[in-house]
């Protein structure tokens, strides 16, 4: 038997005793992910109190990534560390003091770090139930993104329908599942992407737009003579103040990231303070009656009782075909840094999914 395949029995073998040792990605400083994205050995965890662990089926790549990897994340955390942002897996092990779990329950969680390995131990409270039936690179697209982009729509705008919106990267991980929630309760769409993107946008039912034509605030009032009554941004910088100069009186700018403009390697907290200051700036203009009822906040995701109820609305829609989560690729723990040299490329569409 060759060493490659003794290390494979040897593997299955202790995974069906339950003993295997854990295999997890590092990510070591800033820079590329080639030379900073490694996988490593670990011990497997065991499960505290108010805790469970988990075995990993699927775990998210994402934007966050890069911007830790970059350096650029709002939320750095010190290196090294298990990235990670979010996880869909089975329960293996229920530590003292957990109600409602137990062994076998296909969970989803969004630990923000610590995704990228095959066990993980979490706070059972933050976990969510996943239908069984659910493909597990799909389930995990709609964590970070399908809620972010259904809170979005649905508890901060909740616009009726008839009304149109502007999304912009329509055809990103996000703004892919904005758009195709969006489309479903109604609105009409425009969704900002890169031209070779733009029949992406068209499927989904949208009409697409370059996020570089020399005048948006032009080009969205030829498609919408009276403006937009949301605009989701993800860009930042001055970019808000077209979004915002597009907004029909009583419309909504949705600030959640400012992932694009004035980004310099080492200052995390520079490029959102455009953003910040645009927020602060309109909140006391909108109670002065000055903005004609415009309004313009921050989203940031987090885990909780509305998390899980809409994680399971935007499963079921998945199930019902109203969603089509893409997936771009699915990789082993070692493609980790292929999959976030993907990201980094833009190339593709959909979710890059680790399958450990
Ligand atoms: N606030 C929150 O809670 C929260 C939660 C999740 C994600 N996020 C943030 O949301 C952003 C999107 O995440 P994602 O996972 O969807 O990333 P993604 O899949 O990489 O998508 C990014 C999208 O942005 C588009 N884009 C690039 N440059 C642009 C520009 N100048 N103007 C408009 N669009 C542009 C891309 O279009 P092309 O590919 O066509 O170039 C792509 O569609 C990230 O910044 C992420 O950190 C925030």
């Amino acid at each position: 038997m060759s060493t490659a395949s003794a290390e494979r029995a040897a593997s299955a073998a202790a995974r069906a005793a339950g003993t295997e040792a854990n295999v997890l990605v590092r990510m070591t400083g800033s820079g590329e992910p080639e030379q900073h994205i490694v996988r490593a050995g670990g011990p497997r965890p065991t499960a505290g109190k108010g805790k469970v662990v988990v075995e990993v089926q699927a775990a998210g790549v994402s934007y966050a990534e890069v911007q830790m990897l970059q350096h650029l994340h709002p939320f750095p955390p010190k290196f090294p560390f298990v990235p990670g942002y979010d996880l869909v897996g089975t329960i293996t092990e229920v530590g003292p003091g957990v109600t409602g779990w137990k062994k076998g329950d296909r969970i989803a969680a969004m630990p923000r770090q610590g995704a990228w390995q095959r066990y993980v131990e979490l706070p059972a409270k933050t976990l969510a139930a996943v239908p069984a039936e659910l493909d597990a690179a799909v389930a995990v697209s709609l964590v970070t993104n399908g809620v972010t982009a259904y809170q979005m729509l649905h508890r901060l705008t909740k616009l009726a329908p008839g009304r149109t919106v502007l999304v912009h990267g329509a055809s990103g991980g996000v703004g892919a599942l904005l758009t195709q929630l969006a489309v479903h309760h109604g609105l009409r769409v425009i969704g900002t992407a890169s031209p070779a993107k733009h029949d992406t946008v068209r499927e989904f039912g949208a009409e697409p737009l370059d996020y570089r034509t020399p005048d948006l605030v032009q080009a969205v009032r030829r498609l919408a003579p009276r403006g937009v009554d949301a605009v989701f941004d993800h860009i930042g910088g001055s970019g808000l103040d077209a979004a915002w100069k597009v907004l029909v009186e009583g419309g909504t700018l949705v600030s959640f990231d400012s992932s694009v403009a004035g980004y310099r390697p080492g200052q995390w907290f520079r490029p959102h303070v455009p953003a910040l200051r645009r927020t602060v700036a309109r909140w006391f203009t909108r109670h002065l009656g000055l903005t004609g009822g415009r309004r313009m906040t921050m989203y940031y995701v987090k885990p909780g009782p509305d998390f899980n109820a809409d994680y399971t609305e935007l499963c079921r829609l998945t199930a019902e075909g109203v969603l089509r989560p893409q997936i771009a690729g699915r990789h082993p723990l070692s493609g980790a840094a292929a999959a976030v040299r993907a990201l980094l490329d833009g190339a593709t569409v959909g979710k890059h999914v680790l399958i450990p």
